[in-house]
């Protein structure tokens, strides 16, 4: 990491959870930082005190990923400015818990959205500034859900399995530019993805949660180190390991259990 740390990076959903982390240990890396997300004064507050703390220079842009014009408006005024991104963090995203023909169409469309149709655009163009310069790192946050339909998370988990798909084939498609993808997959992490998701953490996930800096970190290595997708905790990998050694009927049924009851 010591010769990267003129090297730009951008990171989506900086405002708390996985984002504010990755903020927090790029910059301890003494990486120039570009802070999206929504909440404008959270991502102020973030970056005052990191520059502060590390005396790294550090952007804001206030953007609402889920609206295409408004992410080809930050691409634009990035490029105007000069500002090169050089690792990408597609980490913004939301969850929903409840049944699917309960929960209103529009939040449901409003997770694609983000989750999907954010995360390609944002992929799509620096991906390309990234292959024109022959150089580039991008994260792709998936999730433990991008492996199986999860009951009461069904647009959720098709939703990461996209991400983890479309980072798969483009760590291989990009190698050939010099542009590495690698996909993350967390499992249950204390962040305020819960709260926005109106999740019920049951017994079964109290117990498999992790705090944000490792996973962060493990994703900071992953991406270092050119990986195509990493597990973050023994926990998590042994979920993995699970669902690979036997049927899905049964690793199905076992991981609604964990997530519903
Ligand atoms: N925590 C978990 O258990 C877990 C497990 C697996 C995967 N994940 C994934 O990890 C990623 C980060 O989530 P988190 O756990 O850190 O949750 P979080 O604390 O709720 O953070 C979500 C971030 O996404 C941003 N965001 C949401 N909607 C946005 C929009 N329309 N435009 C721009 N930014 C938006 C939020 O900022 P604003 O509200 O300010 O816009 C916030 O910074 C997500 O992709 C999530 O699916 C989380």
């Amino acid at each position: 990491m010591s010769k990267s740390n003129d090297s730009w990076v951008l990171i989506t959903g900086a405002s708390s959870g996985f984002g504010e982390e990755f903020a927090k240990q790029y910059a301890a890396l003494g990486h120039p930082l570009v802070l999206v997300a929504r909440r404008l004064e959270r991502l102020q507050t973030l970056a005052a005190s990191l520059q502060k703390q590390y005396g790294v220079e550090v952007l804001v842009e206030q953007v609402d990923l889920s609206n295409t014009a408004a992410i080809l408006k930050l691409h634009d005024d990035l490029t105007n400015r000069g500002v090169q991104i050089d690792i990408l963090i597609n980490n913004a995203g939301h969850g929903l818990q409840g049944p699917f023909l309960e929960s209103q169409l529009d939040d449901a469309l409003a997770m694609i959205q983000l989750d999907i149709a954010g995360l390609t655009a944002m992929t799509h163009l620096f991906g390309r500034d990234m292959k024109k310069r022959q150089r580039g790192k991008i994260l792709q946050v998936a999730s433990m859900l991008a492996y199986q339909g999860v009951v009461n998370f069904a647009v959720y988990s098709a939703a990461k399995a996209y991400v983890l798909r479309l980072g798969e084939a483009l760590h291989r498609e990009f190698k050939a530019d010099g542009v590495t993808v690698t996909t993350l997959c967390p499992g249950m992490t204390n962040t305020e993805f819960a709260t926005t998701a109106q999740q019920k953490i049951t017994l079964g996930l109290r117990a498999l949660m992790m705090q944000p800096s490792p996973v962060v970190r493990a994703g900071i290595q992953a991406l270092q180190a050119g990986r195509i997708s990493v597990v973050p905790g023994v926990m998590n990998k042994l979920n993995v390991f699970f669902m690979w050694a036997t049927p899905r009927w049964l690793h199905q049924n076992v991981f609604s259990r964990v997530m519903n009851s």
